[in-house]
């Protein structure tokens, strides 16, 4: 009985951790030899900056940081041109500075990113960190402002 109790709690976990592989695996899968669309640039930036997080507070892993924020830089630089699917729901007369408010966010974002990077080389560690937390809170503010709800 208890063997049986076991092997359906395996069952449950290999479940449950396989849906969770799916649901991280089904956005951001850029198409093989397509260009990166926003939402991919978006994705894999998100994806170095989770893993910067761990890294930052660590003064032993700053060669690795320097690795993700340039990352995110490279990705940041050609989202900063691109224009969010939400200015299709903007009217015309007003789409153009709609795109000009979500490239000088962009700007930020970037002006940001090269204040990490020189932070980080020169050894201040505390104000990376502050940094960082400003770089999250103007993503929230891009989201808030250019990011479409989903329906
Ligand atoms: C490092 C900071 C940022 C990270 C990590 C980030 C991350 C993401 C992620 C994970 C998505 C979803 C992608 C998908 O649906 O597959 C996304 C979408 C989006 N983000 Fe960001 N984001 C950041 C900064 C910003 C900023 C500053 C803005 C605006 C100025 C912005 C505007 C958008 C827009 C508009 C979308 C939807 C894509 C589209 O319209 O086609 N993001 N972002």
């Amino acid at each position: 009985m208890r063997s049986r109790q076991f092997a359906y709690m395996l069952t449950v976990l290999v479940g449950l951790a396989l849906a969770t592989t799916v649901a991280r695996a089904d956005k951001h899968q850029p198409t093989e030899g397509q260009p990166l669309l926003l939402e991919d640039h978006m994705g894999e930036m998100n994806r170095a900056l989770r893993r910067l997080k761990r890294l930052l507070a660590d003064p032993e892993k700053t060669e690795e940081s320097l690795v993700l924020v340039a990352t995110i830089q490279q990705h940041a630089l050609p989202a900063k041109a691109m224009v969010p699917t939400m200015a299709q729901d903007v009217e015309p007369a007003k789409r153009k500075a709609f795109v000009t408010a979500y490239r000088r966010q962009m700007i930020g974002l970037v002006q940001a990113l090269l204040t990490l990077e020189d932070q980080l080389l020169s050894g201040q560690g505390q104000l990376a960190l502050e940094t960082y937390g400003n770089i999250r809170r103007i993503q929230k503010e891009g989201h808030h402002s250019f990011r479409k709800k989903e329906e």
